[in-house]
Protein backbone atom coordinates (compact mmCIF):
# COMPACT_ATOMS: atom_id res chain seq x y z
CA UNK A 1 0.00 0.00 0.00
CA UNK A 2 1.56 2.91 -0.93
CA UNK A 3 0.42 7.23 -1.67
CA UNK A 4 1.56 6.91 -5.41
CA UNK A 5 -0.98 3.45 -5.50
CA UNK A 6 -3.08 4.17 -8.40
CA UNK A 7 -1.50 7.47 -9.63
CA UNK A 8 -1.14 7.40 -13.86
CA UNK A 9 2.29 8.74 -14.69
CA UNK A 10 3.51 9.45 -18.18
CA UNK A 11 7.04 9.78 -17.68
CA UNK A 12 8.83 11.90 -20.65
CA UNK A 13 11.85 10.94 -20.98
CA UNK A 14 14.61 14.01 -22.99
CA UNK A 15 18.00 13.20 -24.15
CA UNK A 16 20.72 13.59 -21.80
CA UNK A 17 22.94 11.97 -19.64
CA UNK A 18 20.58 11.81 -17.03
CA UNK A 19 18.22 9.69 -19.10
CA UNK A 20 20.36 6.83 -17.82
CA UNK A 21 18.55 6.93 -14.19
CA UNK A 22 15.33 6.44 -15.38
CA UNK A 23 15.69 3.22 -15.03
CA UNK A 24 15.40 3.82 -11.35
CA UNK A 25 13.26 6.33 -11.08
CA UNK A 26 11.12 4.08 -13.01
CA UNK A 27 11.14 1.38 -10.62
CA UNK A 28 10.71 3.94 -7.71
CA UNK A 29 7.69 5.06 -9.04
CA UNK A 30 5.99 1.67 -9.73
CA UNK A 31 6.95 0.65 -6.32
CA UNK A 32 5.61 3.26 -4.78
CA UNK A 33 2.08 1.93 -6.41
CA UNK A 34 2.16 4.19 -9.72
CA UNK A 35 1.30 3.29 -13.24
CA UNK A 36 4.15 4.51 -15.32
CA UNK A 37 4.02 4.98 -19.41
CA UNK A 38 6.93 5.90 -20.53
CA UNK A 39 7.67 8.22 -23.54
CA UNK A 40 11.06 8.84 -24.95
CA UNK A 41 12.29 11.73 -26.87
CA UNK A 42 14.44 10.23 -30.17
CA UNK A 43 17.46 11.51 -28.59
CA UNK A 44 16.78 10.11 -25.36
CA UNK A 45 17.77 6.43 -26.98
CA UNK A 46 21.05 7.59 -26.68
CA UNK A 47 21.27 7.25 -23.10
CA UNK A 48 19.26 4.80 -22.03
CA UNK A 49 16.95 1.84 -24.13
CA UNK A 50 13.59 1.53 -24.83
CA UNK A 51 13.65 -1.95 -23.44
CA UNK A 52 14.99 -1.23 -20.13
CA UNK A 53 11.95 0.77 -19.64
CA UNK A 54 9.53 -1.18 -21.24
CA UNK A 55 10.58 -4.36 -19.00
CA UNK A 56 10.73 -2.28 -15.83
CA UNK A 57 7.54 -0.01 -16.37
CA UNK A 58 5.75 -3.60 -17.87
CA UNK A 59 4.49 -0.83 -21.30
CA UNK A 60 5.66 -0.36 -24.57
CA UNK A 61 7.39 2.39 -24.70
CA UNK A 62 6.38 5.46 -27.32
CA UNK A 63 8.40 7.67 -29.27
CA UNK A 64 6.94 7.92 -32.86
CA UNK A 65 3.72 9.35 -33.87
CA UNK A 66 3.15 6.65 -36.33
CA UNK A 67 3.75 2.83 -35.44
CA UNK A 68 5.03 2.60 -39.54
CA UNK A 69 6.70 -1.11 -38.68
CA UNK A 70 3.39 -2.37 -37.85
CA UNK A 71 1.33 -4.20 -40.79
CA UNK A 72 -1.66 -2.05 -40.23
CA UNK A 73 -0.64 1.35 -39.92
CA UNK A 74 -1.55 2.77 -36.09
CA UNK A 75 -0.68 6.18 -34.46
CA UNK A 76 -0.04 6.68 -30.70
CA UNK A 77 -2.68 9.39 -29.56
CA UNK A 78 -0.90 12.00 -27.54
CA UNK A 79 -4.01 13.63 -27.07
CA UNK A 80 -5.34 10.16 -25.20
CA UNK A 81 -2.11 9.77 -23.69
CA UNK A 82 -2.45 13.25 -21.96
CA UNK A 83 -5.64 12.74 -20.66
CA UNK A 84 -4.95 9.03 -19.26
CA UNK A 85 -2.49 10.82 -17.00
CA UNK A 86 -2.67 11.99 -13.67
CA UNK A 87 0.81 13.48 -13.48
CA UNK A 88 3.08 14.08 -16.46
CA UNK A 89 6.82 13.99 -15.19
CA UNK A 90 9.25 15.02 -17.98
CA UNK A 91 13.07 13.49 -16.28
CA UNK A 92 15.46 15.10 -17.61
CA UNK A 93 14.35 17.65 -19.13
CA UNK A 94 16.84 19.26 -21.27
CA UNK A 95 17.73 22.91 -22.38
CA UNK A 96 15.97 22.15 -25.59
CA UNK A 97 12.78 20.31 -24.34
CA UNK A 98 12.39 23.29 -22.01
CA UNK A 99 12.99 25.60 -24.55
CA UNK A 100 10.67 23.75 -26.54
CA UNK A 101 8.05 23.36 -24.19
CA UNK A 102 7.70 27.00 -23.72
CA UNK A 103 7.19 27.80 -27.42
CA UNK A 104 4.76 25.32 -28.00
CA UNK A 105 7.02 23.03 -30.75
CA UNK A 106 5.13 20.10 -31.08
CA UNK A 107 7.73 18.07 -33.26
CA UNK A 108 8.24 15.10 -31.36
CA UNK A 109 5.57 12.83 -29.40
CA UNK A 110 6.73 13.99 -26.11
CA UNK A 111 6.40 18.08 -27.07
CA UNK A 112 2.43 17.12 -28.23
CA UNK A 113 1.72 15.09 -24.92
CA UNK A 114 2.79 17.96 -22.94
CA UNK A 115 0.64 20.75 -25.05
CA UNK A 116 -2.57 18.47 -24.57
CA UNK A 117 -2.09 17.37 -20.79
CA UNK A 118 -4.68 18.81 -18.58
CA UNK A 119 -2.69 17.21 -15.20
CA UNK A 120 0.37 18.68 -13.40
CA UNK A 121 3.37 18.84 -15.09
CA UNK A 122 6.63 18.72 -13.34
CA UNK A 123 9.97 18.75 -14.90
CA UNK A 124 13.15 17.70 -13.62
CA UNK A 125 16.29 19.92 -15.68
CA UNK A 126 19.38 18.38 -16.64
CA UNK A 127 22.34 20.01 -18.58
CA UNK A 128 25.57 21.16 -17.94
CA UNK A 129 26.53 23.98 -15.38
CA UNK A 130 26.80 26.70 -17.86
CA UNK A 131 23.51 25.86 -19.82
CA UNK A 132 21.35 25.64 -16.76
CA UNK A 133 23.17 29.05 -15.52
CA UNK A 134 22.13 30.79 -18.88
CA UNK A 135 19.48 33.57 -19.04
CA UNK A 136 17.88 31.51 -21.65
CA UNK A 137 17.24 28.39 -19.31
CA UNK A 138 16.62 30.55 -16.25
CA UNK A 139 14.08 32.58 -18.50
CA UNK A 140 12.53 29.34 -19.85
CA UNK A 141 11.83 28.14 -16.21
CA UNK A 142 10.25 30.86 -15.04
CA UNK A 143 8.10 31.15 -18.02
CA UNK A 144 7.17 27.18 -17.25
CA UNK A 145 6.35 28.04 -13.65
CA UNK A 146 3.77 30.68 -14.77
CA UNK A 147 2.66 27.96 -17.00
CA UNK A 148 1.50 26.53 -13.51
CA UNK A 149 3.89 23.83 -14.52
CA UNK A 150 6.24 22.07 -11.40
CA UNK A 151 10.23 22.53 -11.53
CA UNK A 152 11.90 19.87 -9.69
CA UNK A 153 15.69 22.21 -8.72
CA UNK A 154 18.39 20.51 -10.70
CA UNK A 155 21.03 19.47 -8.01
CA UNK A 156 24.47 20.18 -7.27
CA UNK A 157 27.71 18.16 -7.66
CA UNK A 158 29.65 16.48 -10.36
CA UNK A 159 28.39 16.95 -13.75
CA UNK A 160 28.92 14.57 -16.67
CA UNK A 161 31.52 17.25 -18.04
CA UNK A 162 33.53 17.39 -15.27
CA UNK A 163 32.59 20.85 -14.37
CA UNK A 164 31.21 21.03 -10.60
CA UNK A 165 27.62 22.81 -10.01
CA UNK A 166 24.21 23.20 -9.93
CA UNK A 167 22.60 20.98 -12.94
CA UNK A 168 22.52 17.55 -12.43
CA UNK A 169 18.98 15.87 -12.73
CA UNK A 170 17.48 15.73 -9.18
CA UNK A 171 18.31 12.07 -7.93
CA UNK A 172 15.16 9.43 -8.55
CA UNK A 173 14.95 9.39 -4.74
CA UNK A 174 14.55 12.82 -4.42
CA UNK A 175 12.10 13.25 -7.70
CA UNK A 176 9.43 10.25 -6.06
CA UNK A 177 9.42 12.37 -2.27
CA UNK A 178 9.26 15.94 -4.10
CA UNK A 179 6.14 14.35 -5.71
CA UNK A 180 5.17 13.02 -2.67
CA UNK A 181 5.31 16.21 -1.22
CA UNK A 182 3.87 18.58 -3.80
CA UNK A 183 0.75 16.07 -4.03
CA UNK A 184 0.22 15.82 -0.43
CA UNK A 185 0.11 19.75 -0.28
CA UNK A 186 -2.39 20.04 -2.75
CA UNK A 187 -4.82 17.09 -1.07
CA UNK A 188 -7.88 18.17 0.58
CA UNK A 189 -7.05 16.79 4.22
CA UNK A 190 -3.39 18.21 4.51
CA UNK A 191 -2.86 19.54 7.97
CA UNK A 192 -5.31 17.25 9.49
CA UNK A 193 -4.25 15.03 12.14
CA UNK A 194 -6.47 11.74 12.65
CA UNK A 195 -5.97 8.96 15.09
CA UNK A 196 -7.12 5.89 14.74
CA UNK A 197 -7.41 2.65 15.89
CA UNK A 198 -7.58 -1.00 14.30
CA UNK A 199 -7.38 -4.32 15.55
CA UNK A 200 -8.36 -6.43 17.85
CA UNK A 201 -7.27 -5.79 21.58
CA UNK A 202 -5.40 -8.78 23.65
CA UNK A 203 -6.20 -9.10 27.43
CA UNK A 204 -3.32 -11.19 28.78
CA UNK A 205 -4.76 -14.57 31.61
CA UNK A 206 -1.02 -15.48 32.33
CA UNK A 207 2.07 -15.73 29.70
CA UNK A 208 0.37 -17.69 26.76
CA UNK A 209 -3.00 -17.47 26.49
CA UNK A 210 -5.01 -13.88 26.15
CA UNK A 211 -9.13 -12.86 25.73
CA UNK A 212 -9.10 -11.66 22.18
CA UNK A 213 -12.04 -11.36 18.98
CA UNK A 214 -11.48 -11.79 15.56
CA UNK A 215 -11.06 -8.49 14.37
CA UNK A 216 -8.39 -8.65 11.15
CA UNK A 217 -7.70 -4.75 11.83
CA UNK A 218 -8.53 -4.48 7.88
CA UNK A 219 -11.20 -1.83 8.25
CA UNK A 220 -8.62 0.45 10.54
CA UNK A 221 -5.55 0.00 8.18
CA UNK A 222 -7.43 0.48 4.80
CA UNK A 223 -9.33 3.73 6.96
CA UNK A 224 -5.77 4.96 7.37
CA UNK A 225 -4.48 4.97 4.52
CA UNK A 226 -7.21 6.51 2.81
CA UNK A 227 -6.90 9.54 5.36
CA UNK A 228 -3.61 9.57 4.23
CA UNK A 229 -3.48 9.80 0.85
CA UNK A 230 -6.11 12.37 0.95
CA UNK A 231 -3.18 14.41 2.61
CA UNK A 232 -3.73 13.69 6.55
CA UNK A 233 -1.18 12.73 9.00
CA UNK A 234 -2.31 9.62 11.07
CA UNK A 235 -1.59 8.04 13.79
CA UNK A 236 -2.83 4.51 13.73
CA UNK A 237 -3.07 2.51 16.98
CA UNK A 238 -3.43 -0.93 16.81
CA UNK A 239 -3.79 -4.40 18.31
CA UNK A 240 -1.92 -7.19 17.28
CA UNK A 241 -2.57 -7.62 13.61
CA UNK A 242 -1.30 -9.34 10.07
CA UNK A 243 -1.99 -6.16 8.69
CA UNK A 244 1.25 -4.13 7.48
CA UNK A 245 0.97 0.19 6.08
CA UNK A 246 3.89 2.47 4.49
CA UNK A 247 2.90 5.27 3.87
CA UNK A 248 5.40 8.31 4.86
CA UNK A 249 2.13 9.95 6.78
CA UNK A 250 1.18 7.54 8.80
CA UNK A 251 2.87 6.64 12.14
CA UNK A 252 1.49 2.82 13.37
CA UNK A 253 1.75 2.38 17.26
CA UNK A 254 1.44 -1.44 18.11
CA UNK A 255 -0.08 -2.01 21.09
CA UNK A 256 -1.73 -5.24 23.10
CA UNK A 257 -4.05 -4.30 25.98
CA UNK A 258 -6.98 -2.09 25.74
CA UNK A 259 -5.28 -0.41 28.51
CA UNK A 260 -2.22 0.33 26.39
CA UNK A 261 -4.55 1.41 23.12
CA UNK A 262 -6.34 3.60 26.32
CA UNK A 263 -3.20 5.45 27.17
CA UNK A 264 -1.69 5.90 23.60
CA UNK A 265 -4.69 7.02 21.80
CA UNK A 266 -4.99 9.44 25.08
CA UNK A 267 -1.34 10.71 24.27
CA UNK A 268 -1.99 11.91 21.19
CA UNK A 269 -5.59 13.15 21.25
CA UNK A 270 -5.48 16.86 22.40
CA UNK A 271 -3.57 18.04 19.21
CA UNK A 272 -5.70 15.64 16.78
CA UNK A 273 -8.40 17.19 14.46
CA UNK A 274 -10.66 13.84 14.06
CA UNK A 275 -10.32 10.13 15.84
CA UNK A 276 -11.58 6.91 14.21
CA UNK A 277 -12.49 4.57 16.61
CA UNK A 278 -12.51 0.91 14.24
CA UNK A 279 -10.66 -1.13 16.64
CA UNK A 280 -12.92 -3.97 18.27
CA UNK A 281 -11.42 -3.47 21.94
CA UNK A 282 -12.51 -6.20 24.66
CA UNK A 283 -15.25 -4.16 27.11
CA UNK A 284 -13.42 -6.63 29.94
CA UNK A 285 -9.76 -8.71 31.17
CA UNK A 286 -8.90 -10.94 33.62
CA UNK A 287 -8.96 -9.24 37.10
CA UNK A 288 -5.43 -10.86 37.53
CA UNK A 289 -2.79 -11.57 35.41
CA UNK A 290 -0.53 -15.07 36.44
CA UNK A 291 2.64 -14.93 36.10
CA UNK A 292 3.15 -18.21 35.24
CA UNK A 293 1.75 -20.55 32.58
CA UNK A 294 -1.73 -21.81 34.95
CA UNK A 295 -1.62 -25.41 35.18
CA UNK A 296 -4.40 -27.40 34.05
CA UNK A 297 -6.40 -29.17 37.65
CA UNK A 298 -9.77 -28.59 38.15
CA UNK A 299 -12.24 -29.73 35.78
CA UNK A 300 -13.77 -26.00 35.86
CA UNK A 301 -11.74 -22.71 35.79
CA UNK A 302 -12.91 -19.48 36.20
CA UNK A 303 -11.98 -16.00 35.06
CA UNK A 304 -13.23 -13.36 37.28
CA UNK A 305 -12.94 -10.54 34.36
CA UNK A 306 -13.10 -6.52 35.06
CA UNK A 307 -14.02 -3.62 32.59
CA UNK A 308 -11.85 -2.24 30.49
CA UNK A 309 -11.90 1.47 30.08
CA UNK A 310 -13.95 2.69 27.11
CA UNK A 311 -11.53 4.44 24.91
CA UNK A 312 -13.97 5.84 22.43
CA UNK A 313 -16.30 7.27 25.32
CA UNK A 314 -13.76 8.54 27.56
CA UNK A 315 -12.21 10.70 24.87
CA UNK A 316 -16.06 11.94 23.73
CA UNK A 317 -16.09 13.28 27.52
CA UNK A 318 -13.31 15.88 26.74
CA UNK A 319 -13.34 16.33 23.23
CA UNK A 320 -13.04 19.95 21.95
CA UNK A 321 -12.25 20.59 18.52
CA UNK A 322 -12.20 16.81 17.43
CA UNK A 323 -14.67 15.17 15.42
CA UNK A 324 -15.02 11.78 16.74
CA UNK A 325 -16.09 8.80 14.93
CA UNK A 326 -17.09 5.83 16.47
CA UNK A 327 -17.87 2.03 14.74
CA UNK A 328 -20.54 -0.28 16.53
CA UNK A 329 -20.24 -4.08 16.11
CA UNK A 330 -24.09 -5.24 16.44
CA UNK A 331 -25.95 -8.55 16.02
CA UNK A 332 -29.60 -6.74 17.28
CA UNK A 333 -31.08 -4.05 17.29
CA UNK A 334 -28.56 -2.07 15.13
CA UNK A 335 -29.94 1.34 15.03
CA UNK A 336 -31.18 1.40 18.30
CA UNK A 337 -28.02 0.24 19.87
CA UNK A 338 -26.07 2.60 17.19
CA UNK A 339 -28.01 5.71 18.11
CA UNK A 340 -27.31 5.09 21.94
CA UNK A 341 -23.60 4.60 21.68
CA UNK A 342 -23.96 8.09 19.77
CA UNK A 343 -25.18 9.92 22.60
CA UNK A 344 -23.41 8.09 25.29
CA UNK A 345 -20.32 8.29 23.68
CA UNK A 346 -21.19 12.01 22.58
CA UNK A 347 -20.26 10.84 18.68
CA UNK A 348 -20.45 12.96 15.96
CA UNK A 349 -21.09 10.20 13.34
CA UNK A 350 -21.05 6.10 13.81
CA UNK A 351 -20.24 3.68 11.43
CA UNK A 352 -23.11 1.00 11.95
CA UNK A 353 -21.86 -2.70 10.59
CA UNK A 354 -24.03 -5.69 11.57
CA UNK A 355 -22.98 -9.74 12.08
CA UNK A 356 -26.44 -10.29 10.46
CA UNK A 357 -25.29 -8.86 7.17
CA UNK A 358 -23.56 -11.61 4.81
CA UNK A 359 -20.54 -9.91 4.09
CA UNK A 360 -20.24 -7.16 7.33
CA UNK A 361 -17.68 -7.32 9.54
CA UNK A 362 -14.68 -8.87 10.83
CA UNK A 363 -12.00 -10.71 8.86
CA UNK A 364 -14.06 -10.49 5.67
CA UNK A 365 -12.63 -7.73 3.03
CA UNK A 366 -16.20 -6.59 2.43
CA UNK A 367 -18.43 -4.62 4.95
CA UNK A 368 -21.62 -3.07 4.93
CA UNK A 369 -22.53 -0.51 6.51
CA UNK A 370 -24.87 2.35 7.94
CA UNK A 371 -23.94 5.95 8.51
CA UNK A 372 -25.72 7.47 11.54
CA UNK A 373 -25.06 11.43 12.30
CA UNK A 374 -25.32 13.59 15.96
CA UNK A 375 -28.89 14.32 14.54
CA UNK A 376 -29.59 11.12 13.56
CA UNK A 377 -30.02 11.09 10.06
CA UNK A 378 -29.54 7.34 8.40
CA UNK A 379 -27.49 6.52 5.46
CA UNK A 380 -27.57 2.93 4.55
CA UNK A 381 -24.56 1.63 1.59
CA UNK A 382 -24.54 -0.82 -0.09
CA UNK A 383 -21.92 -3.93 0.32
CA UNK A 384 -18.63 -2.95 -0.52
CA UNK A 385 -14.81 -3.53 -0.11
CA UNK A 386 -13.36 -2.22 3.25
CA UNK A 387 -11.55 -0.14 0.78
CA UNK A 388 -14.26 1.80 -0.30
CA UNK A 389 -15.99 1.97 2.89
CA UNK A 390 -12.59 3.57 4.24
CA UNK A 391 -12.98 6.16 1.40
CA UNK A 392 -16.98 6.83 2.40
CA UNK A 393 -15.78 7.42 5.59
CA UNK A 394 -12.99 10.00 4.22
CA UNK A 395 -15.58 11.46 2.53
CA UNK A 396 -17.49 12.60 5.45
CA UNK A 397 -14.77 13.86 7.09
CA UNK A 398 -13.82 16.00 3.87
CA UNK A 399 -17.58 17.12 4.31
CA UNK A 400 -17.67 18.06 7.33
CA UNK A 401 -14.64 20.56 6.95
CA UNK A 402 -15.68 21.33 3.46
O1 LIG B 1 -10.79 -5.50 11.75
P1 LIG B 1 -11.72 -6.07 10.70
O2 LIG B 1 -11.62 -7.57 10.58
O3 LIG B 1 -11.59 -5.37 9.38
O4 LIG B 1 -13.22 -5.81 11.21
C1 LIG B 1 -13.68 -4.49 11.33
C2 LIG B 1 -14.56 -4.32 12.58
C3 LIG B 1 -15.78 -5.19 12.47
C4 LIG B 1 -13.78 -4.68 13.84
C5 LIG B 1 -14.96 -2.81 12.62
O5 LIG B 1 -15.68 -2.51 11.46
C6 LIG B 1 -15.78 -2.46 13.84
O6 LIG B 1 -16.99 -2.57 13.87
N1 LIG B 1 -15.10 -2.04 14.95
C7 LIG B 1 -15.73 -1.74 16.26
C8 LIG B 1 -16.05 -3.03 16.94
C9 LIG B 1 -16.57 -2.80 18.33
O7 LIG B 1 -15.86 -3.00 19.27
O8 LIG B 1 -17.78 -2.29 18.40
P2 LIG B 1 -18.53 -1.89 19.78
O9 LIG B 1 -19.91 -1.66 19.35
O10 LIG B 1 -18.25 -2.89 20.83
O11 LIG B 1 -17.81 -0.56 20.21
C10 LIG B 1 -18.31 0.73 19.85
C11 LIG B 1 -17.19 1.71 19.66
O12 LIG B 1 -16.52 1.93 20.91
C12 LIG B 1 -16.12 1.27 18.70
O13 LIG B 1 -15.69 2.39 17.96
C13 LIG B 1 -14.99 0.76 19.59
O14 LIG B 1 -13.71 0.95 19.00
C14 LIG B 1 -15.16 1.66 20.81
N2 LIG B 1 -14.74 1.03 22.10
C15 LIG B 1 -15.39 -0.06 22.57
C16 LIG B 1 -15.02 -0.58 23.81
C17 LIG B 1 -13.98 0.02 24.54
N3 LIG B 1 -13.60 -0.47 25.69
N4 LIG B 1 -13.35 1.09 24.02
C18 LIG B 1 -13.72 1.62 22.83
O15 LIG B 1 -13.13 2.59 22.37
Amino acid sequence: MSDLSGKKIVLGISGGIAAYKTASLVRLLIKAGAEVQVIMTPASHQFVTSFTLSTLSKKPVYTDFFNSSQATSTWNNHVEMALWADLLLIAPATANTLSKMVSGAADNLLLAIYLSAKCPVYVAPAMDLDMYVHPSTLRNLKVLETYQNIVIPAEKGELASGLVGEGRMAEPENILAFLRQSLAETKPLKGKKILITAGPTYEAIDPVRFIGNHSSGKMGFDTALAAAQQGAAVILVSGPTQQHIEHPLVTTISVFSAQEMYEVCHSHFEDCDVFIGAAAVADYRPKTVATQKIKKSADDFVIELEKNPDILASLGAIKKQQFLIGFALETENEIENAQLKIRKKNLDLIVLNSLNDAGAGFGVPTNKVTFIDREFHIEPLELKSKEAVAMDIVNKIKEHYA
